[in-house]
């Protein structure tokens, strides 16, 4: 019998599973209630093995590979997923993977800490809640107006805002819809990033800026986030359309590495489709 435990102000940690062993229908249930639920799962205090990892990922989704590969690895060290050494230290601002895609974001995102740095946190920012406290007049608004998104890009920094007068040329940009609904719930969650936003449709970069910062008030309220602390052998499973996530710059001697797999309903390829040439970038 799996237990899962409420992390203030949202997610949970789960007990009772056995890494070594395939969850059981029942459990496999638990887990994708408890992931819709809660946005985010948290596992303590036991070790995972790649097999583990993939194993327990399969339980609320379908396992894509990603960079042709199901299991990879996001070190703060220069790899193959973070091509250069400046990117892969700087802070990046919340954004959740994939968010300006027409199909929306990649569904369900797995870390877990196989070297971790406690200075180093992730922050999560919980969308679904912040479209609920959102002011009547700025729910209104952001009904009627579309945000502009442009994909992230390696040549800019993850500190950087992206900004459609600023990408490279012939880079693609998406109109979006500000509030989105969930693909499971249907309930409806702010789908604006203070990292991949350029602007608002209609609306000039400068005017767009002071709508941001109003809802970034709201959204990114340092009182709402789950602020995670890394342990060594952490997994945390989260729903990555109801969440976005950031993390402050990375310590200059940080040797970080978390494994990552994710689970979405279509290959990477049928997801990324709408980036056309441009879909290499992410190889
Ligand atoms: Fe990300």
């Amino acid at each position: 019998m799996l237990e899962f435990e409420p992390i203030t102000p949202f997610g949970a940690r789960a007990h009772g599973i056995q890494p070594d062993a395939p969850p059981t229908p029942d459990e496999a249930e638990q887990l994708r209630a408890a992931l819709r639920r809660n946005r985010l799962l948290l596992f303590r205090g036991r070790t995972f093995s790649e097999e583990d990892h993939v194993r327990l990922v399969s339980a609320v989704g379908t396992v894509r590979s990603e960079n042709g590969q199901v299991v990879n690895y996001l070190n703060a060290t220069p790899s193959r997923y973070i091509k250069t050494d400046a990117v892969a230290q700087e802070r990046y601002l919340f954004h959740a993977d994939y968010q300006m895609l027409p199909q929306g974001p990649l569904r369900v995102i797995s870390l877990y800490g196989v070297k971790v740095d406690a200075a180093n946190p992730t922050f999560f920012a919980d969308m679904i809640a912040a479209e609920r406290r959102l002011p009547d007049g700025l729910r209104a608004y952001l009904e009627a107006r579309d945000n502009v998104q442009v994909p992230y890009h390696p040549r800019v920094k993850g500190d950087t805002k992206f900004r459609v007068s600023e990408r490279p040329a012939s880079f693609p940009y998406f109109r979006v819809s500000s509030l989105r609904r969930h693909s499971a719930s249907g309930e409806r969650y702010v789908s604006v990033s203070e990292f991949f936003s350029s602007h608002f449709e209609g609306l000039s970069e400068p005017d767009s800026d002071a709508v941001f910062r109003e809802l970034a008030a709201i959204a990114y309220d340092p009182a709402e986030l789950y602020v995670h602390v890394w342990q060594e052998h952490d997994l945390l499973i989260f729903d990555n359309e109801a969440l976005q996530h950031a993390r402050g710059r990375i310590s200059g001697a940080s040797a970080r590495s978390l494994r990552r797999i994710i689970a979405h309903p279509v290959t990477m390829q049928a997801l990324l489709a709408d980036l056309g040439a441009f879909s290499t970038t992410y190889d």
